[in-house]
């Protein structure tokens, strides 16, 4: 059964998987010195989705972790504000369609967020799993998914479920068909067939019970 850290992981992936995509989007614009392609216009959702990610944890995991592992989560607060610095930096950069600077800052980007996820998955989530309760870990789940904004929503699963692999999709979708009331997770069904097109023959295959 899907645990539901389980699902921070998948976003973690997700981020994880759409950076790359925009780190060598750039790279490859800046190799070439062609213009940057609408590739690297993808880390503008990418950040919006990670600035949910990163406040909600500051909000329900990180007090969690404080109550049972202390002065742990502040190193991981700053690294927040490290990814925050990253995103201005990219910003600045493609605004000034800069190419060179832009794939620096991909570049540095990428480095720290695979850095600081790796962490979290190894290091702070190992001692949320450890040491905070079952229903305390469920609440902060809860808390976190609801950083992300309503009506946003259909947006959020067309970014997410392409980025995630056959895996991490069974995952989400059936923490999703536990947590929501049931017309709500019908409206994600539909959402998330439309992100995943043919590729829901296989999610069904896995979650019978979503024909
Ligand atoms: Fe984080």
């Amino acid at each position: 059964m899907a645990h539901p850290l389980d699902a921070i992981k998948a976003f973690h992936n997700a981020f994880r998987a759409d950076m790359k995509l925009i780190d060598a989007s750039a790279l490859e614009s800046a190799r070439s010195e062609k213009k940057l392609t609408s590739t690297i216009e993808r880390f503008r959702f990418f950040n919006e989705v990670l600035v949910w990610h990163a406040h909600g944890e500051e909000i329900a995991v990180f007090p969690a972790v404080e109550a049972v592992a202390p002065s742990v989560s502040e190193a991981y607060e700053k690294d927040h504000r490290g990814l925050d610095k990253a995103f201005d930096a990219l910003n600045d950069a493609v605004s000034a369609n800069d190419i060179l600077a832009t794939a620096r800052a991909t570049a540095a980007f990428k480095f720290h967020l695979d850095l600081h996820l790796a962490k979290e998955d190894s290091h702070l989530y190992r001692l949320v799993r450890e040491r905070v309760s079952m229903a305390d870990q469920g609440k902060a789940v809860g808390i976190m998914a609801n950083q992300i904004p309503q009506e946003r929503f259909p947006e959020l699963v067309a970014w997410l479920y392409p980025l995630m692999d056959g895996n991490d999709r069974e995952i989400m979708t059936s923490i999703w068909q536990m947590v929501m009331p049931p017309q709500a997770f019908d409206q994600a069904k539909l959402l998330i067939h439309k992100a995943i097109g043919d590729d829901w023959a296989e999610l069904v295959r896995r979650i019978p019970d979503l024909a």
